[in-house]
C-alpha cells in the first residue's frame, strides 16, 4: 500500500544508492532532509524530497508527521536470540563478586545455556525467541542477525539454526543466520578440543550447509575457549561451505583472532574490548568491519571498546546488542545507541550511522537496509514529537518512539 509521510519534522540518514559504509570522520556525518515528505508503496521507498517539492497529485494515504523525525530502522548485527531460560542466577553470583569467567569456568555461563537448550524442545525455543523477536521489531530493530551457539552439538546446533529459519519465514524483519557451533567447548570434550572442533568441522558444518541454515561462521576466539589456531581452522572450513566469518574476539585478550580474521577476509570482528597496537593495524589494512558490543561492557563490567580511538584512525565502526542470556540480556537497540554516546564516547549522528549504514553492511544487507534511499526497504522508525535527534541517546530508558513501519506495513 502506498503511503505519504508530510511535514516530517527532519527525515535523517538520506543516502544516494550504492553508499555502503562510512569510515573515520565521515561517520559524523548524518545527511537530513528537514520539512521533508516520504512516499513508500510495495513495502519500499518511493520518493522524498523537501516538502515544497510534493506535487499536489500524489495519491495514497497522508500520514501528517510535524515535529517528529524519521529515520531506518535499527540493523542488530550481532545477537543470540535463540536461547532456552535466563541466567539471572549468575547476575546475583556476580552482584555478589564472582566473575564471568570464574561462573563459566565452574560449568555455568554458555555451557549453563546449552544445558537449558539441549533439554528444550524446537517449539519451546521457537516460542520464546518469537516473543524476544515481537518486542525488538516494537523497539525499532528492522534487521537482525542471529546466531546458533547453545547446542553444542549436531543435533543441538541444527535445532537453533531451525529456529532461526522459523523465525526467518514466519516475521518480516530481515534475519541472517550465524553458525557458532565454536562458542565453547562442551564438558565431555574439555580433555580432547580437537574432537569437538573435528565434530564441528566434519558433521555440523557440511549438515548445516547442506540445509542452507547458516549465512555465516562464527567462533569464539578466546583464552579458554578457541584459539587462533583453532579459530583459522574453522574458518578455512566454513569457507569451503561458503561461508563468510563475523567472529567474537578481543573480549577479554587480544590472542591473534583480529589477524586469523583479516587474513580470511572475515566480514566483520565483535566485541574488541582489548586492542593492541597490532590490532588497530591489522584493521587499518583491511576490509574488515569492526563492531563494538557497548551492552555487553555495560552488563559485565568490563572495558568498553576503544571506538573514539577507531574512529581516529579512520576505521568504520558498527554498533549492536549482542543480545545474549550472559553478558546483554537486552536486545533493545535505543538503549544501545544512548551506551555509545555515553560510554564509547561518539556522536548521536555517528552512533547512527553505526547502527544503520554501517551496521547493515555487518550483515550484508546494504543493498536493502540502513538508509532512506529509493528502492531500499520502507523500515522505519518514526519518533515522537522531540527537540533534536540528539535527545534519543540523550533520554537514556524513555521511549521515543512512535511509530514502526517494516517492509511497508506499520507494525506499531
Ligand atoms: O558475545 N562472548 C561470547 N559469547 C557471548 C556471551 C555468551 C554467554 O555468556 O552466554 C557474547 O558476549
Ligand atoms: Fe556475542
Amino acid at each position: 500500500m502506498r503511503t505519504v509521510f508530510t511535514n516530517i519534522k527532519s527525515l535523517l540518514q538520506v543516502r544516494p544508492k550504492g553508499q555502503t559504509i562510512l569510515k573515520g570522520k565521515d561517520m559524523a556525518v548524518l545527511p537530513a532532509i528537514d520539512h521533508a515528505y516520504l512516499i513508500i508503496d510495495d513495502g519500499v521507498i518511493k520518493a522524498y524530497g523537501k516538502m515544497e517539492e510534493l506535487t499536489p497529485e500524489a495519491k495514497g494515504p497522508i500520514i501528517d508527521l510535524s515535529g517528529k523525525y524519521v529515520l531506518p530502522s535499527w540493523c542488530d548485527s550481532h545477537t543470540h536470540l535463540v536461547y532456552a531460560g535466563n541466567r539471572e542466577g549468575e547476575f546475583i553470583d556476580r552482584i555478589n563478586g564472582v566473575s564471568y569467567e570464574d561462573i563459566a569456568a565452574k560449568g555455568g555461563g554458555i555451557l549453563n545455556s546449552a544445558k537449558r537448550l539441549q533439554s528444550a524442545s524446537e517449539e519451546e525455543l521457537y516460542q520464546q525467541a518469537a516473543g524476544r523477536l515481537t518486542e525488538l521489531i516494537r523497539q525499532g530493530t528492522g534487521a537482525i542477525e542471529i546466531k546458533s551457539g547453545y547446542g553444542l552439538s549436531v543435533e543441538a546446533e541444527i535445532k537453533m539454526l531451525r529456529v532461526i529459519k522459523r523465525l526467518r519465514t514466519d516475521y518480516p524483519v530481515k534475519i541472517k543466520s550465524t553458525f557458532l557451533g565454536a562458542h565453547a567447548v562442551p564438558q565431555k570434550y574439555k580433555q580432547d578440543q580437537q574432537v569437538y572442533i573435528d565434530l564441528l568441522m566434519h558433521e555440523m558444518l557440511p549438515q548445516i550447509a547442506e540445509e542452507g541454515l547458516a549465512d555465516y561462521i562464527d567462533v569464539f576466539c578466546e583464552k579458554g575457549y578457541f584459539s587462533a589456531e583453532d579459530t583459522k581452522a574453522i574458518l578455512q572450513a566454513g569457507a569451503t561451505h561458503g561461508l563468510r566469518a563475523k567472529i567474537h574476539v578481543n573480549q577479554f585478550n587480544s590472542i591473534g583472532g583480529v589477524q586469523v580474521a583479516v587474513e580470511h577476509g572475515a566480514l566483520t570482528v565483535d566485541h574488541l574490548e582489548v586492542m593492541k597496537d597490532a590490532d588497530f593495524d591489522s584493521l587499518q589494512e583491511s576490509e574488515t568491519l569492526p563492531v563494538a558490543l557497548p551492552g555487553c561492557s555495560f552488563f559485565l563490567g568490563i572495558p568498553y571498546s576503544p571506538v573514539r580511538a577507531m574512529i581516529s584512525k579512520g576505521l568504520p565502526v558498527a554498533i549492536a546488542s549482542d543480545y545474549n542470556p550472559g553478558s546483554c540480556p537486552s536486545g533493545n537497540m535505543n538503549l544501545i545507541l544512548s551506551l555509545a554516546c555515553i560510554k564509547l564516547r561518539i556522536l548521536p549522528e555517528e552512533a547512527i550511522n553505526a547502527a544503520t549504514l554501517n551496521a547493515a553492511y555487518a550483515m550484508g544487507i546494504e543493498d536493502t537496509h540502513g538508509s532512506i534511499t529509493v528502492g531500499k526497504s520502507a523500515s522505519l522508525i518514526i519518533t515522537k514529537e522531540i527537540s533534536t535527534i540528539g535527545f534519543l541517546p540523550y533520554s537514556y530508558g524513555s521511549d521515543l518512539i512512535d511509530a514502526v513501519y517494516i517492509n511497508g506495513d506499520k507494525i506499531r
